[in-house]
């Protein structure tokens, strides 16, 4: 396709209040900038503006994303201009160019081909997206009068044109030839003193030339300029997203107390249920149940799993996975199929094997544990020596009986018992049983002796 793409995003989002540059404020885990430019990657020749903090801005963008400095913010027609005038955007010359603006990131990419297939069927200079709206107020206003359309702002609309509830979603389709012709006869003689991209509509206008309007859901082309604004966007794409998952038969016991970011992905047949959070990369397979009060971030989630008030961060559970009531599954805990971690019970960076479980109260650290191991209640791996951090190896079929610190580095044989209380700090051979503790002495008729005295 002969088009470019121009996504504005050197401004500083004053209205936001934040150190944070506006555009990497983050809607469902990704940033505001990066929620563009992937609806727009169907778009390859894509340039960024940066200003403000650029190298924050620039870090956060894809190698093949090539960015212009606007040194000075003086407008999004001078944002535009900066990247006209640029040696890379005429050498790679296309013979459309989209506008965007960075802080729209609810952008509907069939409403942009929508707008790219009119302005190039009817051979127009330019073409934006519009939306009728209750309320218009801060946006650019469309007045339509006779044979006249431009755009005008909130802040220079006379009482009249502030009435009109047509907005400008400040995404336009140029052809790029009417905009490198155009966009220096821009002028700040505007209540804000800056240079608008929006006057090249009047201009359009004025050189008598077709302009194309495309009215869309206002949803799609919602800009954010202040924490208010992220919240209503954010709540937006939110049930969206929702509603597509549903649309594929995940059920949902209750969306508004459920935040899923833009990037998760879960599959038919599985139940989320109230106050659960998904975030990340996070992928839920089939059939499974998660929550209430679940918690998982950057993980992978095997199908036919529940998963009950519980919190997982950057690991991996196989299907049939039982993870809770209340367990914490941290970083690079790879936990196979049928595995159960219960109540009270935390893993880290552990492989867990097959059928192998931890039912309660147990901690489990930087270990290895076969297939069908039992990990008693109250029993951890003792993995830090107040330096450095050790292995602990549980062969198949082990059983860690209650209440037993295994000192790492250490390794428990296969199908071998240890004995409950005890403090293991040798390696214990296959089928033996390990035990460390003193034998058991009964004090014969010493409670009535002891009320005696
Ligand atoms: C702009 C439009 C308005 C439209 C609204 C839609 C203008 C003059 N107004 O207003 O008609 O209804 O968007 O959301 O265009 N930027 C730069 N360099 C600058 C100034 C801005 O890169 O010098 C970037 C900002 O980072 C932002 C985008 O351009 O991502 C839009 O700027 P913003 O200040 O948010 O414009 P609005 O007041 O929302
Ligand atoms: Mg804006």
């Amino acid at each position: 396709m002969n088009v470019s793409v121009v996504v504005l995003a050197a401004g500083k989002g004053t209205r936001m209040k934040s150190a944070l540059p506006k555009v990497l404020h983050e809607v469902l885990g990704k940033s505001i900038l990066a929620h563009s430019l992937d609806t727009l990657s169907f778009i390859e020749n894509q340039y960024v503006v940066v200003g403000h903090e650029s190298d924050m801005v620039i870090d956060s963008l894809p190698s093949s994303t090539k960015h212009i400095l606007q040194k000075d913010q003086l407008g999004t027609g001078h944002a535009v201009s900066s990247v006209v005038s640029s040696e890379i955007f005429v050498e790679n010359k296309s013979e459309f160019t989209l506008v965007v603006p960075g802080d729209v990131p609810a952008i509907d990419a069939k409403d942009i081909e929508l707008l790219i297939g009119e302005v190039k069927t009817k051979s127009s200079p330019v073409g934006f997206l519009t939306s009728v709206v209750e309320n218009p107020h801060g946006y650019g206003r469309v007045v339509k009068n006779n044979e006249e359309i431009r755009i005008v702002e909130e802040k220079d609309c006379n009482d009249d044109e502030r009435k009109i509830n047509e907005i400008n979603s400040g995404i336009y389709c140029f052809n790029t030839d009417f905009l490198i012709e155009n966009i220096d006869s821009l002028d700040t003689k505007n209540a804000q003193g800056e240079f608008y991209l929006t006057d090249l509509i009047g201009i359009a206008n004025n050189q008598k030339q077709d302009i194309v309007i495309v009215q869309v859901d206002d949803d799609s082309i919602k800009g954010i300029n202040s924490m208010s604004q992220l919240n209503e966007v954010e709540d937006i794409m939110q049930k969206k997203l929702i509603e597509g998952f549903m649309e594929q038969g995940v059920y949902f016991q209750d969306p508004t107390s459920t935040y899923i970011d833009s990037e998760v992905t879960i599959s038919s047949g599985t139940k989320i249920l109230a106050n659960t959070h998904l975030t990340g990369k996070t992928s839920i397979d089939a059939d499974c149940v998660i929550g209430p009060n679940a918690q998982i971030n950057d993980s992978s989630i095997g199908k036919n799993s529940t998963v009950v008030n519980s919190v997982i961060d950057q690991s991996t559970i196989q299907e049939n996975g039982n993870i809770g009531p209340f367990a914490h599954i941290r970083p690079g805990s790879e936990l196979g199929e049928g595995v159960k971690v219960g109540s009270f019970a935390e893993t880290k960076k552990s492989k867990i094997g097959k059928g192998s479980k931890v039912p309660h109260l147990a901690y489990v650290g930087d270990a290895e544990l076969g297939e069908n191991v039992n990990f008693s209640a109250g029993s951890i791996t003792v993995n830090y020596d107040g330096k450095e951090k050790h292995k602990t190896e549980i062969k198949d079929g082990a059983f860690i009986g209650s209440d037993v610190m295994l000192v790492a580095p250490v390794t428990i044989g296969e199908e071998s018992m240890i004995g409950a209380g005890s403090v293991i700090t040798k390696d214990v051979p296959s089928k033996a049983l390990g035990i460390e503790r003193n034998n058991q002495k009964n004090v014969e008729g010493y409670v009535d002796r002891k009320k005696k005295k």
